[in-house]
């Protein structure tokens, strides 16, 4: 169980997040961070992974991680950024199987990196250099090499933004397969509401730098909320299938 207390995070004399309480993300589950453009999803993922300096304190499985320096950190949660690396002199595979080989010595580190492509639909990428890649491609590479380290807490910023309908479902569909087999706690930073209320356990709606909803997606996403966190007007619906479907009307 992860759990986020009195979080405080800014830059400078800019305070970005205050107060921020997330308490019992459990293991095998997946929450989504939500809120408009410099909402502070992305500050809050990297406080969570050590990578910004925060007030407050975090804890797994009653372990205090506050004081743990990002390298200790890095040993229970992996974190994929929101802009990826560039110029990368390797191919899918190999950078896979070094984003293994960093965390573990699993002699089966090639058949495991295999097996993740294959689950991600990038098999066919294997030994195509990341520098040639799309950008959508990249970001399945990426996911990849976070999927492949079965970490305990899984960080993902905005990890469907470059990808087609097709692919972020098969995304979103592996990532929580994946989450529950392992038990990992998962966390993703996401813009599309409809795609997390589909596919994530818990969603946290961030607004003005505080926690402003937090639940079950059905719960945590109200008109209200959306007007307040969006300043939009529109409606929450089910479709046929019971999915819930978030509709815009205006900006308010
Ligand atoms: N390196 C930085 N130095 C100064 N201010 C920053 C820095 N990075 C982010 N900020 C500011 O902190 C606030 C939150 O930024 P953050 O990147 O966390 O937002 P976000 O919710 O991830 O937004 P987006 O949806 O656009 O990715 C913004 O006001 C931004 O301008
Ligand atoms: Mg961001």
């Amino acid at each position: 169980m992860l759990s986020v207390n009195n979080l405080s995070a800014g830059y400078g004399r800019k305070s970005v997040l205050t107060g921020i309480d997330i308490p019992g993300m459990q293991a095998g589950t997946m929450t989504a961070f939500l809120g408009q453009n410099g909402a502070g999803k992305s500050t809050l993922l990297r406080s969570l992974a050590g990578l910004h300096k925060a007030g407050g304190t975090l804890s797994l499985d009653g372990t205090d991680l506050t004081h743990q320096s990002p390298s200790a950190r890095a040993r229970s949660i992996t974190y994929m950024p929101q802009s990826l690396p560039q110029r990368v002199a390797l191919t899918v595979l190999e950078a896979t199987i070094g984003a293994l080989r960093a965390s573990s010595r699993d002699p089966d580190a090639v058949k495991r990196s295999l097996a993740v492509l294959e689950r991600l639909g990038i098999s066919n990428l294997a030994m195509s250099q990341l520098d040639s890649l799309s950008g959508g491609q990249r970001q399945l590479a990426s996911l990849a090499q976070a999927l492949v380290r079965k970490p305990k807490v899984l960080l993902l910023d905005e990890p469907t933004s470059a990808l087609d309908v097709a692919h972020q479902i098969r995304v979103m569909r592996t990532i929580r397969e994946i989450t529950q087999e392992q038990g990992i706690i998962a966390i993703a930073v996401l813009h599309d509401l409809a795609l997390a209320a589909r596919w994530c356990d818990r969603l946290v709606l961030l607004s003005k730098g505080r926690v402003l909803t937090d639940g079950e997606p059905a719960d945590a996403l109200t008109a209200a909320a959306l007007l307040e966190a969006y300043g939009v007007t529109g409606r929450i619906e089910r479709c046929s299938r019971g999915h819930i479907q978030v509709l815009i009307d205006e900006v308010a």
